[in-house]
């Protein structure tokens, strides 16, 4: 089908089911979702002539996957978003099942794209193109077709390029499969973007100390963050470990140093970047104030996707709130960016208790779409749980050390859970929006991402203290974006 045809059909699309999508009470009030159908990656992510650019991989006819096409959302601030017209169609033979992840950069004034196009052949069998698309405005783009190519080290699960440029010199790292099946990071140059040296592996799943972290690794991305060099990949294949790994796929980051265009890259241990339930492929940019910020897919592609109630509406998945990373030691940290604060509705509404071996609720505490700040001061306690909206539980046992979330499971109810190491609880800060949580605990140093289906009227939080504790909380109801 041409672009002109596939377009029309996937405005009918949504403009078919705008009425039941209205009637969700799942519909997010502060996220980015897809209009119709399924969303997965983030894509594209830059700050372009003082406008936010989200791409997004996006079908539109169904909610499951598919040949993508790249949805696009722009902001002034982060906060209010305004749907554009689809930036690519999957059209062209090179990309014919699907124009795949990819990044965006800014040269000679031109909104430049990178992205995958995906050929299959059966089941197994697939082509890969790394394709350019260029735009003057940031709104239409015209495709330059494939311009990095396979070199022969790789399988064909080659993809999702990001590109940056450092001392006057295009790179680009594509996330990749070597011929052992193991995970890796492609690294290539370019002084003009359109013919691209391969300069070698950057990092892998078996390489610089690492014993086997999975059989692919997506999603890269590489950046300078003060005097590190921080790679995020998304590896496919590694096996749960304790608390570790519990997802099917994981998403995490290595921090280390880059010979700057070599393959040289001395880093240290993989760390997973959310230890929730739905966090994959996160994409990074710089934007004009120099904050390094962080968006995700609030999914992950696994048994349970197929299950969420929003199907029946139509639409499925979403991309996190933009987060800012900071790095303190080894570790990342990340924080909602402070535009958020804009989307309070109110003063917030403080609360000060003390508990001892006790429990109490308050009805309509935890709201449905709000942000909650609790400080946890003179906690001495075996455990403490809090309980929000009946669904998830939060639970913190100070022997063990360990924070744990437990929610519904889409598929039939019962209660998972997720957790992690954590030696000291001093501050969550919560943000809910109808059918999401993400936590970010004692200022972003470890985060819990969920989505939860919750009874659309309950807003109870509940306080349950093995032992003793003083409670801060502050509370604001949020406004739609
Ligand atoms: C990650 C991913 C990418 C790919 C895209 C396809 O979720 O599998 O590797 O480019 O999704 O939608």
């Amino acid at each position: 089908m041409n672009q002109v045809d596939l377009l029309q059909k996937a405005y009918k699309k949504v403009e078919d089911n705008k009425e039941n999508i209205q009637l969700d009470p799942y519909r997010l009030h502060f996220h980015l979702m897809p209009p119709t159908g399924l969303l997965n990656d983030p894509n594209g992510l830059i700050h372009y002539k003082g406008t936010y650019h989200v791409f997004y991989q996006w079908n539109p006819f169904q909610t499951a996957h598919g040949s993508k096409f790249w949805g696009h959302y722009t902001s002034r601030d982060l906060i209010h978003w305004q749907e554009q017209q689809p930036a690519l169609v999957p059209n062209e033979w090179y990309e014919k099942d699907g124009c795949y992840s990819g990044s965006a950069i800014e040269a000679n004034g031109e909104l430049v794209l990178f992205y995958t196009g995906n050929v299959k052949h059966g089941e197994d069998k697939r082509e890969t193109y790394q394709c350019m698309a260029v735009s003057s405005d940031g709104l239409k783009f015209e495709k330059k077709g494939p311009v990095l190519f396979l070199p022969e080290e790789y399988t064909s699960h080659f993809r999702d390029p990001k590109v940056w440029k450092r001392e006057d010199v295009w790179y680009a790292v594509v996330g990749a499969q070597n011929l052992n099946k193991e995970g890796v990071v492609a690294l290539f140059s370019s002084t003009n973007l359109k013919e691209w040296n391969h300069i070698g592996i950057l990092a892998g799943s078996k390489l610089n100390g690492l014993t086997d972290l999975g059989y692919m690794w997506e999603c890269p991305d590489f950046f300078k963050l003060g005097e590190k060099d921080v790679l995020l990949v998304s590896p496919q294949g590694v096996e749960a470990k304790g608390h570790l790994y519990q997802n099917e796929f994981q998403s995490g980051y290595f921090i280390g140093k880059w010979k700057v265009g070599t393959t040289e890259y001395l880093h240290g241990e993989f760390t997973e970047l959310d230890r929730g339930f739905d966090f994959y492929a996160p994409q990074t940019f710089e934007d004009e104030r120099g904050r390094r910020i962080m968006i995700g897919w609030m999914g992950i592609t696994d048994e349970q996707e197929v299950y969420q109630p929003t199907i029946e509406k139509g639409w499925v998945h979403a991309l996190t709130i933009p987060r800012e990373l900071v790095l303190e030691g080894e570790k990342l940290i990340q924080k909602p960016v402070t535009e958020l604060k804009q989307l309070r509705q109110e003063d917030g509404i403080k609360y000060n208790v003390k508990l001892e071996n006790e429990e109490k609720s308050w009805e309509k505490l935890a709201g449905v779409v709000s942000e909650l700040k609790i400080r946890f001061e003179h906690l001495e306690a075996e455990t403490i749980e809090l309980n929000i909206r009946s669904h998830l539980k939060l639970t913190y046992n100070q022997d063990q050390n360990l924070f744990t979330l437990q929610r519904k499971r889409f598929k039939d109810g019962k209660v998972e859970s997720r957790s992690c190491e954590l030696p000291k609880l001093e501050e969550l800060y919560i943000y809910l929006d109808t059918s999401s949580v993400e936590i970010f605990i004692n200022g972003g140093s470890e985060v819990f991402t969920a989505r939860f289906f919750a009874d659309p009227k309950d807003e109870e939080f509940a306080v349950n203290v093995k032992g003793q504790v003083h409670l801060f909380i502050e509370k604001w109801n949020l406004v739609s974006r």
